[in-house]
């Protein structure tokens, strides 16, 4: 019986504790508003791998899944879209100076062999894993860029 009470009494709580972590939210917006000028202009086979892979952290258009703003989860999934973002937001890339394009661009090629797409979101979105095809056509593109800008 007693065994029973404090059985009950631990879920009512972790329920509470739900509820209450609730209030503590990093408020950090799927989506922004978006101006057109100033989004990336990329052929569109570059744009469709970059929209399926990284445009989930590293833009104003994230598809936030239900637990986007439900914490605990939300504390590291918003987390990670705050300091991608930080990083390269591609939906304001025409509002980045040539030298922070310059520098995005040489450490791609590196990040999408070693890291991104991060691999904790792959093994919830395995549609976004990049193919050998994926990272030849990104680093061309990212080449091509680069000298068009140096
Ligand atoms: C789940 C979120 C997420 C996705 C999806 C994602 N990134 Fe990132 N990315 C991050 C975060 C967070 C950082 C910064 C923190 C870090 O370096 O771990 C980052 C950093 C980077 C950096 C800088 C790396 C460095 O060495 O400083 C580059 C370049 C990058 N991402 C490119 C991409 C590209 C290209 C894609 C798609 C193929 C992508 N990312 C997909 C979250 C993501």
């Amino acid at each position: 019986m007693l065994k029973k009470t404090i059985f009950k009494s631990f879920w009512f709580w972790l329920l509470v504790l739900l509820i209450a972590i609730q209030a503590f939210s990093l408020n950090v917006k799927a989506t922004l508003p978006i101006k057109e000028s100033e989004e990336l202009q990329v052929p569109k086979e570059v744009l469709s791998i970059l929209k399926r892979s990284c445009y989930d952290c590293h833009s104003s258009q994230v598809k936030a899944p239900w637990y986007y703003n439900v914490a605990p989860v939300s504390w590291f999934t918003q987390l990670h879209v705050k300091n991608a973002r930080k990083i390269v937001n591609f939906s304001k890339w025409n509002n980045y100076s040539k030298e922070k394009q310059l520098k995005i661009l040489k450490k791609l090629p590196k990040s999408i062999v070693i890291r991104m797409p991060m691999s904790t979101y792959l093994s919830m979105h395995k549609e976004a894993t990049l193919s050998h095809d994926d990272k030849k056509r990104l680093n061309a593109w990212a080449k091509e860029l680069k000298e068009k800008l140096k």
